[in-house]
């Protein structure tokens, strides 16, 4: 018996959540979304009231927390966790608190995990590694109309903005910035619907 382990890493909105989580579904296997677990931490931070550039005491709340419980409870989309979190994320001490609780879960069998350093850093030895990007304004568009379905108020402008704020952050940190591992398989999602990323997904998973 082999264990499949699964890279998906990308800009925010690209996708990866939404593919990840069905592509696990239909290899029967489980699914980590990372990010969550760096937004649980920022959440957690700005309700404890600790600055996003204390990075010791951000660094104890990550090493403190433990996510299998909070992975899928923590406040997603939050305006305020997602203006935040890019900067907590750079921070090393959280970086490696929670890059450790990621391998353990990793550890306990297949699993597909999505993220910005998962084929770089966090499992360099995953059987299948996707870098999944779109254009900004393609992941603007979705993003807003997420929004627009759950009938929250946005300006599409600001939108845009936030995102690009959040990738130059993710990609330009010291540590483990945003970028397609060596052996990726690159998929640009503008003109592929949901399905063809998963069956481009599940085709490179079969090849393995
Ligand atoms: O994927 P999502 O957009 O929810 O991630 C939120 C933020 O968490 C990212 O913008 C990034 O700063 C951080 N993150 C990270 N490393 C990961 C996953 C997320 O730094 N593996």
């Amino acid at each position: 018996e082999c264990t499949l382990t699964l890279a998906i890493d990308g800009p925010a909105a690209s996708g990866k959540s939404v593919v990840g989580r069905e592509v696990a579904r239909r290899l029967g296997i489980r699914f980590l979304d990372t990010g969550a677990m760096y937004r649980a931490i920022t959440l957690a931070s700005i309700q404890q009231g600790v600055a996003a550039d204390d990075a010791c005491k951000l660094s104890s709340l990550a090493a403190c927390a433990d996510m299998r419980l909070v992975t899928h409870s923590n406040g997603d989309r939050l305006a305020e966790v997602d203006a935040s979190v890019s900067a907590v994320s750079a921070v090393s001490g959280v970086r490696t608190a929670l890059v450790a609780q990621q391998r353990a879960i990793a550890s306990d069998g297949s699993i597909v995990m999505c993220g910005r350093d998962i084929g770089t850093v966090v499992l360099p030895d995953a059987s299948v590694k996707v870098f999944l990007t779109a254009s900004a304004e393609v992941r603007a568009a979705r993003r807003a109309a997420e929004m627009q379905q759950r009938q929250e108020t946005f300006d599409t402008r600001q939108v845009l903005a936030a995102l690009q704020r959040r990738d130059k952050i993710d990609r330009e940190r010291d540590d483990s910035p945003l970028r397609p591992a060596a052996d990726a398989l690159v998929i640009c999602s503008d003109h592929l619907t949901i399905e063809e990323v998963v069956c481009q997904i599940l085709a490179e998973v079969s090849q393995c």
